[in-house]
């Protein structure tokens, strides 16, 4: 799967929920994961490889048990906030800090359909904010203060005129 940089229209269109939980959604999931690893990435979202559906896929822990894929998410209780430092595989080289809730409830569906809690805090808390964000279109330049986007300001010129309006992706 190719990922898809800014300012690709895709990842500003918000994700339909997913209704149909068949064997070609588990293969998606199942190739996102290969997609993530092969960028070295904590998470990636649906609409970065093209596809406009409620679903990404996580591995905070880099273990074949850390593996999660969320289907449909919704954050439905949060707590405290933090500053951490995020990037994202749609902004390469882009790091910046980024306030988010420190822990987080989550209800999701997963691969089966059925619906299921976690609550998650530190990195892998993060990462799920950062890829619901990415199934409503939200992205890590919506984040930025003035101040960011200035010292981005080059960083972001350079993916604009590589990427821009032309559906061109960015492997890795
Ligand atoms: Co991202």
């Amino acid at each position: 799967m190719k990922i898809f940089c800014y300012p690709s229209d895709v990842l500003r269109k918000p994700g339909e929920e997913v209704a149909r939980f068949d064997d070609e959604l588990a293969d998606v999931a199942r190739r996102m994961f290969e997609t993530m690893y092969t960028a070295s990435g904590v998470g990636l979202a649906a609409p970065q490889v093209g596809l406009s559906i409620r679903m990404c896929v996580l591995n905070a822990e880099g273990t074949p048990e850390g593996e999660r894929v969320l289907v449909n998410p919704r954050i439905v209780e949060r707590t405290d906030t933090v500053t951490g430092d995020e990037g994202c595989l749609s902004f390469p080289g882009i790091f910046i800090k980024v306030q988010r809730s420190a822990r987080i409830t989550v209800r999701y569906q997963d691969l089966t359909g059925a619906e299921q809690t976690l609550e998650a805090d530190g990195l892998f808390a993060r990462a799920v904010q950062h890829e619901i964000d990415h199934l409503d279109g939200v992205l890590l330049v919506d984040k930025m203060t003035r101040v960011q986007q200035m010292a981005n300001r080059r960083a972001l010129k350079m993916l604009e005129l590589r990427h821009a309006g032309t559906g061109d992706a960015f492997v890795g």
